[in-house]
């Protein structure tokens, strides 16, 4: 899959550009706060769905503007395509897929793929289970549609449940009745998700073995285990899955009114990423957890890859100039005959002569 190109209207910074792509390694450089990043945000929005660093759609509006524009062409091997989002400040976002609106945003994701690779994504080992989530959450998406509905519609139960967790107008008795209807469904939608979670770090586990020995000469043995919710063995069935959430809420029905929210389900997983079976949150180093890290965005690449029959466009923010030689020279090296859209402050470090270079000020092409 590659990029071809990517119009910005009105988007951040960028009053209008259009810019094109080689199917290699491109250069995005220039001072800081100059709309490198924002360009990257403009083509990542497809993968995703939103923005990868606003909160609200809205901020990605030039100051003093009403609507912002990205349109994105790429090809992979089945043929063209243009992606196009608006986003107005009045009403919700609407992507087009080849100047035709679609219904949901769901529709469009997983079309365009992509890895991105942030300064922040080098401290996924020992952030927060949630930044974790999210990195399988947004990878599984683009490879699987149906896992978006699946959140989606989890989200919107355990919200109501945790809504009439808190009611205070009503007996306690009726707070048990209501939210055992939502324990069923949000008990077997638990089961569906956590069998693609599986699966998907099986895969995971797989790759970062393979990318870790490769940058580490092999000496440290990675695993990354699903440590979920449920906290069944590996290979439970689905039906086991949900017959033990539905256990456990049976069993925590008292502390779940007493806490006013839902304490198990799928939003409570994490991943486990151990070396040489020791938690790496808290006893691999600073440069083991870079390598681990670097490892598991390559092996998201791969198992992209492995599943669509073609590698996703890789976007690196900044993430080059954080790694000393070793790591970023691997980095370089394994990406090899990919697309790669790097954004950097040093263009220096690339020799040019594979690369295609676009500078950036003031967001401005110059
Ligand atoms: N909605 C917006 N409208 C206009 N400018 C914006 C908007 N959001 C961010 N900016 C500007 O964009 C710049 C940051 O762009 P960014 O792409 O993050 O920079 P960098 O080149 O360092 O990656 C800042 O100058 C910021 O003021
Ligand atoms: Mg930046």
């Amino acid at each position: 899959m590659k990029v071809k190109n990517i119009e910005l209207t009105s988007f951040r910074n960028i009053e209008y550009e259009k810019l094109d792509f080689n199917e290699g390694v491109n250069v995005i450089y220039g001072d800081n706060a100059q709309g490198k990043t924002n360009i990257l945000e403009g083509i990542y929005i497809f993968a995703r769905g939103k923005s990868f660093r606003a909160s609200k759609d809205k901020e990605l509006i030039k100051f003093g503007k009403n609507t912002a524009y990205s349109l994105l062409n790429f090809n992979n091997s089945s043929g063209d395509t243009t992606l196009g989002v608006e986003i107005s400040s009045s009403k919700p976002k609407s992507f087009y897929r080849n100047n035709l609106k679609v219904s949901k945003t769901s529709e469009i994701i997983g079309e365009f793929r992509s890895v991105l690779f942030c300064p922040s994504h080098l401290g996924i080992i020992s952030d927060s289970p949630s930044v974790r989530r999210s990195f399988i959450d947004v990878a599984i998406s683009q490879l699987r549609p149906v896992y978006i509905k699946l959140l989606s519609k989890y989200n919107n139960y355990l919200m109501n449940k945790n809504a009439i967790l808190k009611r205070e107008d009503i007996s306690e008795q009726r707070i048990k009745e209501l939210c055992d209807i939502y324990s069923e469904e949000l008990a077997l939608i638990c089961s569906e998700i956590s069998e693609i979670r599986q699966d998907y770090i099986n895969k995971l586990d797989h790759y970062v073995k393979e990318f870790f020995k490769d940058m580490t000469g092999g000496r440290e043995l990675p695993t990354v285990t699903y440590d979920a919710s449920h906290s069944l063995k590996e290979g439970a069935s689905r039906e086991e899955i949900r017959q033990k959430y539905l256990d456990l809420y049976a069993s925590s029905r008292e502390r779940e009114i007493k806490y006013g929210s839902t304490l198990y389900g799928i939003h409570k997983d994490d991943l486990r990423i151990d070396i040489n079976g020791k938690d790496g949150r808290f006893y691999a180093s600073q440069g083991q957890q870079r390598s681990l890290a670097l490892a598991m965005k390559m092996a998201e690449g791969e198992i992209s890859r492995e599943a669509t029959g073609e590698y996703p466009v890789f976007l690196l923010d900044d993430v080059l100039s954080e790694l000393d030689e070793k790591r970023k020279s691997y980095v370089m090296s394994s990406i090899d005959k990919r697309q790669v859209i790097i954004t950097t402050c040093e263009p220096s470090v690339f020799k040019g002569d594979n690369e295609s270079f676009i500078r950036i000020k003031e967001g401005k092409r110059i």
